[in-house]
């Protein structure tokens, strides 16, 4: 295949030993709600899911009730939007595929709560996506310049050329542009648009497995237990054999 393979994210949570920097998924937590949240959904998270970020139930509360969720008038009986509940999940930003489409020239965000599984190699992915625009009339891959090869390519009106994404042109204008687009903590490190995209690609890691850092944990201890078990099965057979020479 011709596009990118992603560059590595080098997320904490990344391999057998891997541990969830909490600091930084909320970090991806506030990028995600600042930006990203503007067009895409996460369907599959709900608001008090974020206490295991590391989030107080008031700081959920409080971030719940920033966003507007479906709900029903109860006088009326007719669809309305209310503030999120900690029990709510992360909503649409639109009521439905059509009006999604209508907003983005025809391309349907996806919802990304499970986006780094779908794609391969996801987290890298979604961080070599976002930082990964690049201007097609002087890119060149292996030396050769995209627009000399292949003069018939060309990039659509309404997208975006970036050698990672499988089209290569993507609906998505880059959502990441600008050193401090999102205001971190104190404390933090200096939300220059490559950390901001590592950090939304770890909560967005988080997002499609936020069971991943728990089971591969627990994987050395049953390894441990496996070989114990090996030795004294072992041990044992040659106890049982001892007496025949
Ligand atoms: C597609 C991530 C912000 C509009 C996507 C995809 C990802 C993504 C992973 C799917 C690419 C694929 O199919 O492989 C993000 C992140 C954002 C963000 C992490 C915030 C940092 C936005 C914003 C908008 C937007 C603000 C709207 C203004 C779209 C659209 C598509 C898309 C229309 C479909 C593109 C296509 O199929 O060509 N985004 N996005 N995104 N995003 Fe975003």
């Amino acid at each position: 295949e011709f596009h990118l393979h992603p560059r590595d994210a080098e997320l904490a949570s990344d391999g057998a030993f891997g541990k969830w920097d909490l600091a930084q998924l909320q970090r991806g937590m506030q990028v995600y709600k600042e930006v990203c949240a503007a067009c895409h959904g996460l369907k599959f998270v709900a608001f008090r899911d974020l206490t295991a970020l590391g989030y107080s139930e008031a700081e959920v509360k409080a971030i719940a009730a920033g966003f507007q969720v479906p709900g029903i008038d109860p006088n009326t009986g007719e669809a309305n939007t209310r503030p999120g509940l900690p029990t709510d999940y992360f909503p649409s930003p639109y009521p439905n595929s059509v009006a999604a489409a209508a907003a983005n020239n025809n391309a349907i965000p996806p919802d990304l709560s499970l986006m780094t599984k779908a794609r391969h190699d996801g987290g890298n992915y979604v961080y070599s996506l976002l930082t990964g625009y690049r201007n097609v009339d002087t890119f060149s891959i292996d030396g050769k310049k995209v627009k000399e090869e292949f003069p018939e390519f060309s990039t659509p009106p309404n997208t975006h050329f970036n050698p990672y994404f499988a089209n290569l042109n993507i609906a998505m204008a880059a959502p990441l542009t600008t050193e401090g687009q999102v205001t971190y903590a104190e404390g933090q490190p200096k939300a220059t648009v490559d950390q901001m995209s590592r950090d939304v690609a770890a909560f967005l890691t988080w997002t499609a497995e936020p069971k991943k850092v728990k089971r591969t944990q627990v994987g050395w201890p049953v390894m441990g237990f496996l070989l114990f078990a090996t030795i004294l099965a072992w041990m044992a057979k040659n106890q049982v054999w001892a007496a025949i020479k």
